[in-house]
């Protein structure tokens, strides 16, 4: 079989069959692409920044893994300014780290992004470390020692918030749960060529554990206190604490 051609999957990004990519011209258009492909993706955020009241210190360190163009960072560095904390953002795609920068030195805010594989990142005792559809993408073999190592990096009574694609707990639940997510792709106006490219390009790309498979590596990390902080259907977002 010929490897095949590259495949518009929606908003002028094309990918090859399991080659989806977050560099190129990924970047300029990557904010609006993932609104419409994650659900509740401006909710999460909001969350987040809601729930990082919670953990955030004076004179502490907070983490954004995977932090793409930086708009969570900086809004999180922009609703604690005036404090004294250090907000780092990690990312290993360098147009990604281009344009974070970008607009951390738009923004004038005090946030450092470092260009990294988070697996190579020397973590300082943070508050918040915040993993917002990062892990997915950490390939299954190196999963669970990131996971050990954001909790080792954490101080007592900081937080871990995961959020991640999940899938069901057996066949039929993924069934339901691609289906429905496949009708919230189209109502956000990708085409069906558009949908199943993009869902061909994450092959071996993007891995999703169920969601007893993400508590498995939260507990086995050494997490005890997890809740879940929101649900739609096959997305998930977990609030762990050390
Ligand atoms: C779905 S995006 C994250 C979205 C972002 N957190 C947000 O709030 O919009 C996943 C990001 O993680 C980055 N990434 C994937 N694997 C990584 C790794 N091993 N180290 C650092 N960044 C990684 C990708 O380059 C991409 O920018």
């Amino acid at each position: 079989v010929a490897r095949e051609a590259v495949k518009s999957v929606g908003d002028g990004i094309e990918a090859r069959n399991a080659g989806w990519s977050f560099g190129g011209d990924t970047p300029k258009v990557f904010d609006e692409h993932v609104r419409k492909s994650v659900p509740l993706y401006r909710e999460g955020h909001d969350l987040i920044l809601r729930m990082s009241d919670f953990f955030v210190r004076d004179g502490g360190s907070c983490y954004d893994i995977g932090c793409s163009t930086g708009a969570l960072l900086l809004e999180l560095a922009d609703r604690h300014s005036g404090r004294s904390v250090r907000w780092v953002g990690v990312e290993v795609e360098e147009a990604m780290v281009e344009s974070a920068r970008g607009n951390v030195q738009a923004s004038g805010l005090d946030v450092e992004i470092v260009h990294q594989d988070v697996a190579a990142v020397d973590f300082e005792p943070a508050d918040l470390i915040v993993a917002y559809y990062t892990v997915q993408f950490v390939h299954p073999a190196q999963r669970q020692a990131l996971l050990d190592r954001l909790y080792a990096s954490l101080n007592w009574g900081g937080a871990l918030l995961m959020f991640e694609k999940v899938r069901g707990a057996d066949a039929r639940f993924q069934d339901i749960a691609s289906g429905i997510y496949t009708d919230f792709k189209l109502e956000q106006g990708f085409s069906e060529a558009e949908i199943i490219g993009k869902t061909r390009s994450l092959r071996g790309v993007m891995e999703p554990f169920s969601e007893q498979g993400n508590l498995d590596l939260l507990t086995r990390a050494g997490f005890v206190d997890v809740m879940t902080v929101m649900k739609w259907v096959c997305f998930q977002g977990f609030l762990a604490i050390k």
